[in-house]
């Protein structure tokens, strides 16, 4: 639950004030991730979640604003050499086409740690396993195996360091239905055995039902958050629509 302590948060938001030019996107915004929550976003098209992720990790400096990961300002964070405490699936999050599964995954292992040639090896081949990977497949390029395989070895990519906060952008977008549902336990699973944060932006309505504990919804250049109940009573017309639409009757039954 919502502590006092502003240190517990994983990420921390306050006034963000984000823009292209004159075209503002976000217009003070507030946002807090809990310690070990899955955070879903949504919002409509170019309503800024991509550009909020981007913002949260550093890549797009903020005209206004304070943003802090584990307390931290983002700034000092980046100041520092080392890896950092998070990791990211971008969307449409490209492999090097060129280099192996395995090779894709010892990449950020060669950037940031110090480790010997055998145990990167080793790590990335571990990680590629624990998102259900298989020994054969490792040797293979990106274009020799399927869309949720390509998936799951972003995802090992972007757990190659343990960090304790994983950005995903639109994870299962391009997935078949059973694949997504697959990849979701897999989130799910890997949240409750490495205690991560997950900051998921998803269009996926399945996945915000049965994944995400809070919702936060883009609107109006800032973020409502929410359990789904209460998203579900929410009188913002985009709310409404998104959350009573015709696609969104299956929020509404029981589990
Ligand atoms: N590099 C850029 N230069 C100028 N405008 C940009 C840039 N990146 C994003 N924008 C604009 O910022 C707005 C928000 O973009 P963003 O990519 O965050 O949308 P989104 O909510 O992720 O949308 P989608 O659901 O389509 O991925 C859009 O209007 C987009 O055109
Ligand atoms: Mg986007």
């Amino acid at each position: 639950m919502v502590s006092d302590n502003i240190e517990t948060y994983a990420i921390d938001i306050q006034g963000l004030v984000t823009g292209f030019g004159s075209k503002l996107i976000h217009d003070h915004l507030d946002l807090q991730v809990e310690k070990g929550e899955i955070l879903g976003i949504v919002g409509g098209s170019g309503s800024g979640k991509s550009v909020l992720l981007r913002t949260i990790i550093g890549l797009q400096p903020p005209y206004a604003g304070e943003i802090k990961i584990l307390g931290q300002p983002i700034n000092d964070l980046l100041k520092r050499d080392g890896k950092r405490p998070w990791g990211v699936m971008f969307q449409n999050g490209a492999l090097f086409s060129s280099l192996s599964l395995l090779e894709n995954v010892e990449t950020p292992l060669l950037e940031y740690s110090r480790l010997p040639a055998s145990k990167i090896k080793e790590i990335a081949r571990l990680k590629l396993m624990m998102v259900g990977l298989h020994e054969d497949d490792l040797q293979k390029l990106p274009s020799q195996i399927s869309g949720g395989m390509r998936k799951r070895t972003s995802l090992a990519r972007a757990l190659a360091l343990d960090p304790p906060i994983l950005f995903l952008d639109e994870p299962t977008s391009g997935l078949d239905p059973i694949s997504a549902n697959l990849f979701d336990q897999l989130i799910v699973s890997l949240q409750k055995s490495l205690s991560l944060t997950v900051f998921m932006i998803t269009h996926d309505l399945d996945s915000l039902k049965t994944v995400c504990d809070r919702i936060g919804v883009l609107v109006d250049k800032k973020i409502r958050v929410g359990i789904l109940k209460e998203l579900l009573q929410d009188s913002h017309p985009w709310i409404r629509q998104y959350f009573h639409g015709d696609r969104a009757r299956m929020l509404h039954q029981e589990q």
